[in-house]
């Protein structure tokens, strides 16, 4: 039996990723290592956390060593890497967080790693789910490439720049087993109320103001969190030792062009009359340094193996917003305390 650490494993992509191969890999003991800061929540896996090849662990990436001691106990043979501080804009107010978990947490995690695994490297695998942050911004054209040299820009998009880079300096320096994946802009279920599509969704449906950085021409490439997982599993498999792959949906959107779409479907699910929703929309002071541009190009991923993003947009945009819109003991939830004092910091000086 394969024991594989994934940290994370209760935000956003983490519970995606929890959940396939906790179902997919009954050979496997999955355990999810997670701090529970504001953005991890146990009800994201409320459909497998009774399965008995799954286990939950409280902890903090950042404490070397309870990671040293988690890592003797279970002895690994692999870890899929994805706690981080992930919010931009958080980035910008509380940079430190940002440095302490996705910098020194991942060091703690790969020092652990390289310790279990230095006398017999043979089927274990390190591997880190990155951003395509970390390539900083694009113009009108182009995208991001596997060998597209780092620019990132934000305190976010360096801490994770940051940590992608330790993890290949182990790779060279005592050829540990890892694996790098940088992925564009996710969207789906259990993704925390502050990112654009789940904050605007519930915004839409309580009539409340839509803020839009700038002008809102940023662009993002967007892709729909279960392929994101399907593709760490495909890679996790398949992929070769230190590489990286880059994974994206061809998907590209400004910002006011995706909002319109979401004030849209509300609308035609909430039986509102057409174009309603869009005068919510609010112009708000831009987000520092904002990013214009991001665009992946996936093709070594879906040449070398074979993978390519399930879902059309339209499709996924709708299935997104349904789920929002029925799963509101879970937005209440999620929205309850520290969230409204986040809320009413981050949008009254704009
Ligand atoms: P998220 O914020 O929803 O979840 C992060 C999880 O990490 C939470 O469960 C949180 O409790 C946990 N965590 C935070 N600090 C921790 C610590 N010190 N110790 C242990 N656990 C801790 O993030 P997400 O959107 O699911 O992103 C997951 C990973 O994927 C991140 O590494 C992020 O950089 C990367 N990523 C995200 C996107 C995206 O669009 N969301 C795109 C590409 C890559
Ligand atoms: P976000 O979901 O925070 O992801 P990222 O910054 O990592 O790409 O934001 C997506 C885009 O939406 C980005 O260009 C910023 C913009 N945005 C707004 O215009 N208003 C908002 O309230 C938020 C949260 C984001």
């Amino acid at each position: 039996m394969k024991k594989i650490l994934i940290t994370g494993g209760a935000g956003f992509i983490g519970s995606h990723l929890v959940r396939l191969f906790v179902n997919k890999y009954p050979d496997y003991q999955i355990v999810n290592l997670d701090k529970l800061t504001y953005a991890g929540n146990l009800n994201n896996l409320r459909d497998v956390e009774n399965a008995s090849n799954y286990e939950f662990v409280k902890g903090d990436i950042v404490d070397a060593k309870f990671i040293y001691e988690l890592f003797d106990k279970y002895q690994f043979d692999g870890v899929v890497h994805l706690a981080a501080e992930s919010h931009v804009d958080r980035s910008i107010t509380n940079p430190n967080e940002f440095i302490m978990t996705n910098i020194v947490g991942t060091a703690n995690l790969l020092n652990a790693a390289n310790r279990i695994w230095a006398d017999n490297q043979d089927g274990k695998r390190f591997y880190h789910v990155s951003t395509d942050e970390v390539y900083g911004s694009l113009g009108e054209t182009g995208f991001f490439l596997e060998d597209t040299p780092y620019d990132p820009k934000s305190p976010y998009s360096a801490s994770k720049a940051s940590s992608d880079h330790l993890v290949r300096a182990y790779h060279n320096t005592y050829k540990l087993p890892v694996i790098i994946s940088n992925c564009s802009n996710n969207y789906g279920s259990y993704q925390f109320p502050e990112k654009l599509i789940p904050l605007f969704i519930h915004n839409i449906k309580n009539n409340k103001p839509l803020p839009v950085y700038g002008k809102g021409e940023n662009i993002r490439d967007w892709l729909w969190v279960e392929d994101h997982a399907r593709a760490i599993d495909v890679i996790f498999h398949g992929g070769k030792d230190g590489d990286t792959y880059n994974i994206g949906g061809h998907n590209e959107w400004t910002n006011i062009d995706l909002i319109k779409l979401m004030c849209k479907i509300v609308d035609q699910k909430l039986g509102r009359s057409e174009g309603e929703s869009e005068k919510l929309i609010t112009y708000v002071k831009d987000r520092a340094g904002h990013d214009m541009r991001y665009a992946i190009d996936s093709t070594k991923l879906q040449n070398e193996l074979g993978w390519t993003p399930s879902l059309q947009f339209a499709e996924g945009l709708e299935k997104t917003v349904e789920w929002y819109l029925e799963n509101t003991d879970w937005l209440e939830n999620v929205t309850s305390g520290d969230y409204q004092k986040y809320y009413e910091e981050q949008y009254q000086k704009r």
